[in-house]
């Protein structure tokens, strides 16, 4: 059975790739994810504060005094508490990349233009396969436009996409007016893979002592519905490959990315809650489903239920939605409407 597929120009002997945490932090890590049977690792961010709050902190050191960063020192931790600080990421990244047969994706978080193509550049240099964009950005200024924030993501894609060669993903926000346009002009500014979606965390409230706290919790099967949606409208209308991210937890969610029309499936979620050993759980499980269902080639499925495909393009509009409403079920709190075929 070939479970092979290519992602963000990269060949993957199948579709399921450790999504950034903390389990790809480490040199060790990296290589218990690709030992346990990820088909490429996705490392964890490095955030641009931290290579910031380094340069300031030598600076400091070397008696200039500037703290050309005062607002981001302030507001992110102590760079002691990450997991890598800037130069030992560059070397576990250099190490991983030496070492391990599936390819090793760094992940940059930045927020200057400057900052992200620095970044891009040094982890190219310390060998990654490729770079994935994690853009998490909060528009909390309300003033800013719509367009505005769209420039923001773009302009951070060309500017990486002009320094550095290796292939580029964007792990996307899911809040643009329009995701299949922005989708679009990814594609067009040179990204080489979108990641549907990126999971922002919302802070929650702490009712007894009335704080704000970050909480950050493992993801559920039922989020997978929405990069779903979209992977299933965008397969086959852009360049870039598309990457699920989102809800993992068993085979069935891997299936259901594929058929939607994902070129890779990541986790995280799963991998902390049941150990990186489910990677093989997920494999397995995505090959028994091919083989009872008589297909012999991931590249066969495909894309076979995405919106194009299926026999009755409706069921990702306004129609379905009616029907959904109409047909909801108070007993099972399920809502159900007749199935869609695949063509
Ligand atoms: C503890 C933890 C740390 C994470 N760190 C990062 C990170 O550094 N960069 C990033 O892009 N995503 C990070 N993520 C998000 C995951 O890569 C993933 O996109 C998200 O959890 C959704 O996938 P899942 O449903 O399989 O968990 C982190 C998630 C968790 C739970």
């Amino acid at each position: 059975m070939d479970l092979s597929t290519t992602y963000m120009g990269l060949e993957l002997k199948h579709p399921v790739v450790a999504s950034p945490s903390p389990l790809s932090g480490t040199l060790d890590g990296i290589l218990r994810l690709e030992d346990a049977g990820a088909a490429a690792v996705v490392m964890l961010s490095l955030f641009e504060e931290q290579v910031q709050q380094q340069t300031d902190t030598m600076m400091r050191i070397m008696g200039s005094g500037e703290d050309g960063f005062a607002e981001s020192l302030s507001y992110f931790p102590d760079y002691d508490d990450y997991p890598l600080d800037p130069d030992q990421y560059l070397e576990t990244l250099r190490r991983a990349s030496e070492r391990c047969d599936v390819p090793v994706i760094a992940s940059i978080n930045g927020v200057t233009n400057q900052g992200w193509i620095d970044i891009a550049r040094m982890m190219q240099q310390a060998g990654a396969s490729g770079l994935e964009l994690n853009i998490y950005y909060i528009p909390t200024e309300i003033t800013l436009s719509g367009r505005a924030v769209e420039d923001l993501y773009l302009d951070v894609v060309r500017a990486v996409r002009d320094a550095v060669s290796v292939p580029l993903a964007l792990k996307l926000s899911p809040y643009f007016s329009s995701v299949g346009d922005m989708a679009k002009q990814f594609d067009a500014a040179g990204a080489d893979a979108l990641v549907l979606f990126n999971r922002l965390y919302r802070p929650d409230f702490d009712l007894e002592r009335l704080q704000v706290v970050p909480r950050i919790s493992l993801s559920t099967p039922a989020e997978i519905r929405l990069p779903l949606l979209w992977i299933s409208l965008l397969h086959d209308r852009i360049k870039a490959s598309l990457g699920a991210s989102h809800g993992v937890d068993s085979a069935a969610e891997v299936v259901k990315y594929i058929l939607a029309g994902a070129d890779a499936v990541m986790t995280t979620s799963a991998l902390l809650r049941h150990g990186v050993e489910h990677l093989a759980t997920l494999v397995d499980g995505l090959q028994q489903w091919m083989q009872v269902k008589g297909y012999s080639s991931v590249r066969q499925l495909k894309g076979l239920m995405s919106q194009r495909r299926i026999s009755d393009p409706d069921a990702f509009e306004r129609a379905v939605y009616i029907r959904t409403l109409e047909h909801y079920d108070s007993n099972s709190a399920v809502a159900k409407t007749a199935g869609t075929a695949v063509t």
